[in-house]
């Protein structure tokens, strides 16, 4: 495979540039290429000028909320007497999504680099890499990295022979898509079922341990080894569209479209070049019907939606939906949307992790619905019974896995109703010609 990695012109590599190359995985490898010189300047720094580069740049967090990074670095605060916790989240299992998996496959030292860089400026001594337990390959590198950088001195009780103690611990995590939950996640590095926990207290305050704990994507942490060494303006500079989304994004596309594939780009880059011109438009013979841009938690769009979006955070929601994970999946027009919002809900049916009724039920009771309702045994008030358990499952959870499955149901019969009609009505076709025979 060619260096530096670029699959298409107008993409924009900084996180993945080394994708590919087999070089950046070990640690020779990655200094050669500029590796740890990030980190090397951070510990010449304060943490709280680290902390302000962040807040300068725009960075926001790639896990899907979009929170502002330097401002959530910002509510730890130094010199409490506690120990520090830095998380960083590789659960990655949000469907459509899978990317960090390729920067930790790639670029493991990228991580453990920026981990550091986190921990030392969020004021922890102590950084986990909660890593999805299925990711075998993503665990392995990453376990192979952290082991050569403690061989070099790089993290450790004198990182770099600075003096500065900075651990860094990969956790294999235990398989759970409520695991990526933040608070599940703290509750699974304890060794405790992945519940998540009631908010607040918030993680800053009572985290992993009790202790003040900050929470960040692999994709977001990787970002700030950039930002320190090219600048806030910099990274503030590759914004396309609105200032309050700034940098590049890596997108994960899958589905009907003709090169699925990880792509990374400047926020406000239009979305329809990017499905048509970047990856390559729909199949042979096809036509786009819908796109869930973000992960299946988010709103499906339309393709006069999808085509007039500009990929950022704001211009996903002015276009109905949601920047999310940035797990782009395609339907084409040979897909049926009922059929795909029923697996999407049964897969949240599934995860769901029981603690709150709304969405133990709820999850359930929708996917019976929906998977009536594509088996041709669906009835006309159960597009109401939906929406109604939809309101229901919404905003009234410990966590929003619940609001993540009403999501695409309450979106995919906005827009795509006639096609839970024709499903009903062909029930009620097969229903009369039985009683007439
Ligand atoms: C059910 C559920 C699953 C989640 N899964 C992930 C995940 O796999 N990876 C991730 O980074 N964030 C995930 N999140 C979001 C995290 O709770 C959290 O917001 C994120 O790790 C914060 O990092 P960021 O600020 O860098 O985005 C999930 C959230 C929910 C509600």
């Amino acid at each position: 495979m060619g260096f530096p990695h670029k699959s298409h012109e107008r993409e924009t590599v900084v996180l993945s540039q080394h994708f590919g190359n087999a070089e950046a995985r070990s640690l020779d490898g990655w200094k050669k290429l500029g590796g740890y010189k990030a980190l090397e300047k951070a510990l010449g720094m304060q943490p709280a000028e680290i902390v302000e580069v962040v807040k300068a740049s725009g960075l926001r967090g790639r896990g899907g909320a979009g929170y502002p990074t330097g401002l959530k670095w910002s509510f730890m605060k130094p010199g409490d007497g506690k120990p520090h916790y830095l998380c960083c989240n590789a659960d990655e299992s949000e469907p459509g999504t899978f990317k960090d998996r390729e920067i930790m496959r790639w670029t493991p030292h990228a991580l453990v680099e920026a981990c550091a860089i986190g921990a030392y400026a969020i004021g922890a001594e102590t950084a986990y890499i909660y890593i999805r337990g299925e990711f075998t390959e993503p665990l392995a590198e990453m376990s192979r990295a952290v082991k050569e950088a403690y061989a070099a001195g790089i993290v450790g009780k004198n990182a770099m022979g600075t003096g500065k103690c900075v651990d860094v611990h990969v956790h294999k995590g235990a398989g759970a898509y409520i695991c990526g939950e933040e608070t599940a996640l703290m509750n699974s590095l304890e060794g405790r079922r992945g519940n998540p926990r009631i908010k607040p207290p918030f993680p800053a305050v009572s985290g992993l341990f009790g202790m003040p704990t900050t929470i960040n994507n692999v994709e977001t942490l990787v970002a700030v080894n950039h930002i320190l060494l090219r600048g806030a303006d910099w990274y503030k500079g590759m914004s396309l569209s609105n200032p309050k989304s700034t940098g590049t994004k890596l997108f994960s596309v899958c589905g009907n479209i003709a090169r699925p594939g990880n792509y990374e780009v400047q926020m406000g880059f239009p979305f329809k070049d990017f499905l048509y011109d970047v990856c390559g438009g729909p199949l042979e013979g096809r036509q786009f019907k819908a796109v869930i841009p973000g992960g299946v938690s988010v709103p499906i769009q339309n393709m006069e939606e999808a085509e007039a979006t500009l990929m950022d955070y704001e211009g996903f929601v002015e276009r109905g939906s949601m920047l999310g994970s940035g797990g782009v999946i395609v339907i084409d027009d040979a897909q049926n949307m009922v059929k795909v919002i029923a697996r999407i809900a049964r897969f949240f049916a599934h995860e769901s992790c029981a603690q709150c009724t709304q969405c133990r039920e709820g999850t359930a009771w929708a996917t019976r619905i929906l998977e009536r309702i594509a088996d041709g045994h669906g009835a006309t008030e159960d597009l109401d019974t939906l929406l109604d358990i939809s309101e229901d499952m919404t905003g009234k959870t410990i966590c929003v896995l619940s609001d993540s499955c009403a999501t695409p149901i309450v979106s995919g019969i906005k827009k795509f109703r006639e096609e839970f009609e024709v499903l009903i009505k062909q029930r009620r076709f097969h229903a009369v010609a039985a009683a007439v025979a």
